[in-house]
């Protein structure tokens, strides 16, 4: 169960994605022998001049086939799910079908599955926490080793920089600013990430539920971020309409989206708008050995 960094091949999943961006700098440090799994023609075009030292992989989740080929020969396996996939959980299965292949072929050659879920899967009311209740689920019961991170809303997707760049900024308020969150920011998960993969074995069979800063509603971020520009931020809240199409163009680049990817939008604005989401920093502090980010912290290092 060693980690042997000249010769395990490390894949990692929507390596074009936002977690990945932080993560592969910190294990390519240590691991010599990296595949990074995209899924568009523009994502390979991209990884593969910005990691020209890793193995770049075009490979559609959904395909049972190219994901075999895709885990052949892997030693361990970050997956990150890929986002409001409208069959996220079949996706995320068809991964760990092929991990439980690559480990009982007898070759002995995979060791370790870290699955980054998302924090409180518990919440079947959000359609993208549910589906990956499931996978947990299907990878405890599979026999493979694995390690399960389960990272808050991130920190990384507020607009700090297009705030900054405005005179007089104005945040438009997806859901209630007044709803409490808990936040994660993309270092600090990479961080954590890169230790359980490194250090594999101590982390065998474990749960992190992840969390960096809060509780904040969106208004204290906002007192926070306008303090760090030294600017006042004005909040003006959305229609229901507006923050959905204005959430799938923040990640696709486009309004137009499939509607069973709209479908998890439309809950999760519906959740936020009532509940937000919530979590404990201990155990990201624990596995850190350092305090979290603070959104303060996270603001002044993305001005
Ligand atoms: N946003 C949050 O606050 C939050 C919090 C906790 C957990 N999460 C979870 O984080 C995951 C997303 O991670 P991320 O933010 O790093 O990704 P991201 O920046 O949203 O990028 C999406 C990724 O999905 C890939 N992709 C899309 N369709 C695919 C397919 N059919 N097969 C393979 N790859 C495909 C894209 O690859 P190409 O670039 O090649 O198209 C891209 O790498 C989701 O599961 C989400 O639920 C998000």
């Amino acid at each position: 169960m060693s980690v042997d960094f000249q010769n395990d091949l490390l894949l990692l999943t929507c390596a074009s994605g936002k977690q990945c961006a932080h993560l592969i700098p910190l294990v390519s440090q240590k691991f010599k022998r990296l595949r990074l799994q995209v899924n568009s023609q523009a994502s390979l075009d991209r990884l593969r001049e910005q990691y020209p030292y890793a193995e770049v992989v075009q490979a559609d989740l959904g395909d049972p086939h190219a994901v075999s080929k895709l885990v052949s020969g892997a030693t361990a396996l970050y997956l990150v799910g890929p986002s409001l996939h409208p069959r996220e959980t079949d996706v995320c299965k068809n991964v760990v079908d092929s991990a439980v292949q690559e480990f009982e072929n007898g070759r002995g050659g995979f060791k370790h599955f870290l699955y980054s879920s998302v924090l409180n899967t518990q919440l079947s009311k959000l359609l993208n926490h549910d589906c990956k209740r499931y996978v947990e689920e299907y990878l405890m019961e599979s026999g493979l080793p694995y390690t399960i991170m389960q990272p808050t809303h991130f920190m990384d997707t507020f607009p700090v920089a297009s705030l900054a760049q405005q005179e007089s900024p104005v945040w438009p308020a997806p859901w209630d600013p007044k709803v409490q969150f808990c936040f994660i920011a993309l270092k600090d998960l990479a961080a954590a990430s890169a230790i359980v993969l490194e250090q594999r074995e101590k982390h065998m069979y474990a749960q992190y539920p992840l969390v960096s800063a809060g509780p904040h509603s969106y208004e204290d971020v906002i007192a926070i971020t306008g303090k760090e520009m030294g600017k006042a931020i004005r909040i003006e809240k959305t229609s229901y309409e507006g923050a959905i199409a204005s959430r799938v163009k923040m990640l696709f680049g486009t309004e137009d989206c499939d509607p069973g990817m709209k479908d998890i939008m439309e809950r999760l604005i519906l959740y936020y708008e009532r509940r937000g989401l919530l979590g404990n920093s201990n155990q990201l502090e624990w596995l850190l050995g350092r305090k979290p980010t603070s959104y303060a912290e996270w603001v002044r290092g993305n001005l």
